[in-house]
């Protein structure tokens, strides 16, 4: 247990005094560590399911999680008792990695032993609150916690669809005993004790992440950008040649923005490598991973209605492939420094171009994506020295980032483009089909 954790019967007068906020603070507190351990680990989901739809929804409810955390953080230190860390207690953290499993077991199964044991949990956890408050005098965390109630509800509604079928029992029924050993995240229930023969397998073998992302039933490729329009469906000249048609532009934009989700892929395996970070720099993640997921949703839902089967278009793996080869704050620092920092004059022309159709729309979609981009540069610029001073990386900035991009160079060469086409030139969508979907 940490230090931030209060006595049930305080010491000293004036701590009796308080006794009645200390109790609901040392509940807050709780109820913070637990959707932060959320943030964490449910983000090793990401990349391992591999229907999109579902990568999305885990992105969102991740980034609500996080604001659920920052508000009762911010609920906490207005009370007695909150602590100045905002560190993870063992008995929290240990369930939470075990929930991570291997890297072998099948993610839906995971996704169930979070959204079917642990997060069902967190809403008795909440409801308990509820009961147990005087609704007058703590009237501030109430609210918050019956906005969070429906939040939860909504989270376990909303998975649902993705989780039918999948025979989880054996799983839950192994994290519902590490979750009775603790009488629920509160300890609101009676403690049942863990078997002698209980086996932590997170302690036993640590998770490490896949060498690859998952993509479910879609085919896949190395990468979309490309000079031929035979083979590739980004033809990078076309992109800023004035003379290439603005539906064109529009089509090859949308196929760059659903192909984000590979930065919603890489992004979200930052978090659990960095169990020490302030909580402000994962909720800052967990915005910019929520803004890619949306990023690659702009494509993912514009392309059909522009007549593209979405079955015809590859999935690239490099970069994923590539940067899970190194260290997080060297993926941190070639997303945010080179590719996010880099991408903004060619979009700039992008936009420009795909104004001419008057697409509201698509204008729309691209305006926010830039201003959200805007915000990724500006988060790189805040934590990148942070991350790096996690893995005791003390070079300056821009040497380190300057190395970081010459090794990035050479690890593509190692580990890129080693996925082969799924599909044939003629089944895929390339350049030349983009010509005629676009009825140039
Ligand atoms: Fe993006
Ligand atoms: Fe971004």
């Amino acid at each position: 247990m940490t230090s931030t954790s209060t006595p049930a019967r305080p010491a000293t007068p004036a701590a009796s005094r308080m006794a009645a906020v200390s109790e609901m603070t040392r509940l807050i507190r709780l109820l913070f560590e637990v959707e932060r351990e959320f943030v964490r680990t449910a983000s090793t989901l990401v990349y391992r399911v591999g229907e999109p739809e579902l990568k999305y929804l885990l992105c969102q409810h991740i980034w609500e999680s996080a604001g659920h955390a920052r508000f009762l953080r911010e609920r906490g230190r207005e009370l007695t008792g909150f602590g100045t860390t905002e560190t993870v207690r063992d008995s929290i953290r240990r369930l939470f990695n075990e929930a991570v499993g291997t890297n072998t077991a099948n993610p839906l199964v995971l996704t169930a032993g979070f959204y079917e044991v642990l997060k069902p949990a967190l809403l008795a956890a909440y409801r308990h609150y509820l009961k147990v408050t005087d609704h007058l005098a703590d009237w501030p965390s109430k609210k918050l916690v019956e906005e969070f109630i429906a939040d939860e509800e909504r989270h376990l509604r909303e998975i649902t669809p993705h989780l039918k079928g999948v025979d989880a029992r054996e799983w839950k029924l192994h994290l519902t005993q590490g979750l009775d050993d603790l009488g629920g995240w509160l300890g609101q229930e009676t403690r049942l004790p863990l078997a002698a023969s209980y086996v932590w397998q997170g302690e036993q073998a640590p998770y490490t992440h896949p060498a690859t992302c998952s993509r479910g039933k879609y085919p896949l490729c190395s990468g979309v950008f490309g000079f031929d329009p035979k083979e590739d469906p980004i033809v990078r000249p076309w992109l800023t040649d004035p003379k290439t048609d603005a539906r064109v532009i529009r089509l090859m934009v949308y196929v760059w923005l659903m192909m984000e989700l590979d930065a919603v892929d890489y992004l979200a395996t930052v978090f659990f490598e960095t169990p020490a970070a302030p909580f402000d720099l994962h909720f800052d993640l967990a915005r910019h991973l929520w803004d890619e997921s949306r990023h690659s949703q702009f494509g993912f839902r514009q392309l059909p209605k522009l007549g593209v089967d979405l079955m015809t278009v590859e999935h690239s793996l490099d970069l994923y492939n590539i940067l899970i080869q190194m260290p997080p704050h060297e993926r941190y620092a070639m997303m945010t420094m080179e590719f996010e920092a880099g991408s903004f004059p060619t979009k700039a022309l992008v936009m420009d171009r795909v104004r001419e159709l008057n697409d509201f729309e698509a204008d729309t979609l691209l305006a926010f994506d830039r201003n959200d981009e805007q915000n990724h540069v500006r988060f790189g610029h805040r934590w990148l020295p942070e991350m790096m001073a996690l893995f005791g990386e003390k070079r300056p900035v821009e040497e380190f980032v300057k190395a970081t991009q010459e090794k990035f160079k050479q690890y593509a060469t190692i580990y890129g483009g080693k996925v082969p086409h799924s599909l044939p030139t003629a089944a895929r969508l390339t350049g030349e089909k983009i010509l005629k979907l676009a009825g140039v």
